[in-house]
Formats: C-alpha cells, sequence, structure tokens
C-alpha cells in the first residue's frame, strides 16, 4: 500500500499520479491503472451529484464515497476531501468529522481546503494521527468570494500563497494541492517547500498532478481548459445505452442466450 512516506521519496524523483474516485468500481481501475493517490473529492458535488458547486456536500456523502473508494482500492493512498463547514468551525466537530474518515471509512488521510483558520489544525489533526494534504490557490468552498478564477496572478496575492503554503508545510501538511495558479508561481512553491506538490491547473514543475477523474476520462459534460479527456467514456456510455434501449424496443434483447427455462416447470407452462 502507499504511504505517506512514500509520496513524499518521490517528491522530485517519481511524478505522482493523483485521481479523484468516488466508488468502488473507479477506485479498482484507477488502481489497477498504477494510480498514486486516489482523492474523494467535494467535486463528486458537480461531477456526479448533480450540485452546482461543492458547498451542499455532505460529511455523510463524503464518508459513504470514502468507504467505497476504500474497499475498491489496494495499493494507492485513499484521501478524504472533507467538505464545506465539516472542518475549521469547532475543534472537537473537525477532529471527529476527520477522524471518522479513517477510523470508520478506510481512508489514509484527509484533505483540508487551506485558509489561514486551518494552520492550527492542521497541526492538531497531525499530531492526533490524522495525515492532512494542504489545498491552496483557487479553493472552490471559497466560489462565493473569489469565484474559479485563477489565483495568484499578482504579486500580493502570490505571496499570500506562498506563505499558506509554507504555514501549513511547517504544521505538518504532507503534501499540498495547487490549484489554477501561474505555473511559475507553482514552480517557486514546489522549490520552496519540502513536501510533495500535486498540481491542477498549476504546470508541469509540480511534484505530480491530479485531475477530477470525469474530466479525465472524458464523461463529464466538457473539460476545465486547464484539463484533458484521455478518453470518450461519455460517448461510449451513451452509445451502449442508446443500444440497449433500442434492442428492448425492437425486441432483440433478451435473446435465447439470455434466457433459463426450467424443465421441472415444462408441464405447468
Ligand atoms: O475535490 C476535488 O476534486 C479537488 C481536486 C480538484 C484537487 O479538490
Amino acid at each position: 500500500m502507499t504511504t505517506v512516506r512514500d509520496l513524499q521519496e518521490m517528491a522530485g524523483e517519481d511524478p505522482i499520479t493523483m485521481l479523484t474516485a468516488y466508488d468502488a468500481l473507479t477506485a479498482t481501475l484507477a488502481d489497477e491503472a498504477g494510480i498514486d493517490v486516489l482523492l474523494v473529492g467535494d467535486s463528486m458535488g458537480n461531477a456526479v451529484l448533480g450540485y452546482d458547486d461543492t458547498l451542499p456536500v455532505t460529511v455523510d456523502e463524503v464518508a459513504s464515497r470514502t468507504g467505497a473508494v476504500a474497499r475498491g482500492a489496494d495499493d494507492a493512498l485513499v484521501v478524504a476531501d472533507m467538505p464545506f463547514l465539516s472542518f475549521g468551525t469547532d475543534r472537537p466537530e473537525s477532529v471527529e468529522n476527520c477522524g471518522r474518515m479513517l477510523k470508520e471509512e478506510g481512508a489514509n488521510a484527509v484533505k483540508i481546503e487551506s485558509g489561514p483558520h486551518t494552520v492550527e489544525l492542521t497541526e492538531h489533526l497531525t499530531d492526533l494521527g490524522i495525515p492532512v494534504m494542504a489545498h491552496v490557490g483557487l479553493t472552490p468552498q471559497s466560489v462565493n468570494q473569489t469565484g474559479y478564477t485563477q489565483q495568484g496572478a499578482d504579486r500580493e496575492e502570490a505571496e499570500a500563497i506562498v506563505e499558506l503554503a509554507r504555514d501549513h508545510e511547517a504544521a505538518g501538511a504532507f503534501a499540498c494541492v495547487l490549484e489554477h495558479i501561474p505555473s511559475n508561481l507553482a514552480a517557486h512553491i514546489t522549490e520552496e517547500l519540502d513536501i510533495p506538490t500535486i498540481g491542477i491547473g498549476a504546470g508541469e514543475s509540480c511534484d505530480g498532478q491530479v485531475l477530477v477523474v470525469t474530466d479525465a476520462v472524458g464523461l463529464g459534460d466538457g473539460t476545465p481548459p486547464f484539463a484533458e479527456a484521455f478518453g470518450n467514456v461519455r460517448e461510449e456510455m451513451s452509445a451502449a445505452m442508446e443500444s440497449y434501449v433500442d434492442a428492448v424496443e425492437d425486441g432483440s434483447f433478451p435473446a435465447d442466450e439470455h434466457s433459463h427455462v426450467s424443465e421441472e416447470l415444462d408441464d405447468l407452462y
């Protein structure tokens, strides 16, 4: 099984691969493909749960899907993404919510969208044995303050992001996601930190890359400009579903080979 320490040893040597997963089947496929980290992202809100953004995602939703991903994965490190307001408000409640992901659902770590208010919490969780992945730059739970635009494009914002990443490393975070920031800023942070950086929309200099799985396999409704669809699962699924509908409607499914006749019932029916 991949550990936090394995990831730290990979930094700068071997690119770290991370994908989101929200169910056991996807987790198994990603694991078999050799993914290092499976993130049970709160991106499940827009990717698969039908919400407009990540804010409505609940602790129960992340917990149930973390359990499924942990059951489906053999080797990858499983990271539960803590949803909006499940951390950072009340300390005991934050610990309980994060601890539940490890204690009850089989996660190996949690990810927390980071701000100045999460530095002490990161230290506390780490001290308790809950590994924390930090997340700076664009943090979608702050959509009402920042929108989904690139962060850190001017000097003041860039310096604040560097400081936040440094403070979370000092607090014990084992890795840091850099989302939608200029690639030269991401390269600087990667140089500055000892812990691995994992980028999304942050250029090629990070120690690893993460994508939302529905974007990566081409299942989602469109792909963000900084992502790439490495397949076209949406087209394949639609075609298979249309074929199924046609086959039922025209009577070609089920055929004889899909049906079983009981000889014992021959006299009766
Ligand atoms: O929720 C998520 O999928 C994420 C990644 C985009 C880093 O936070």
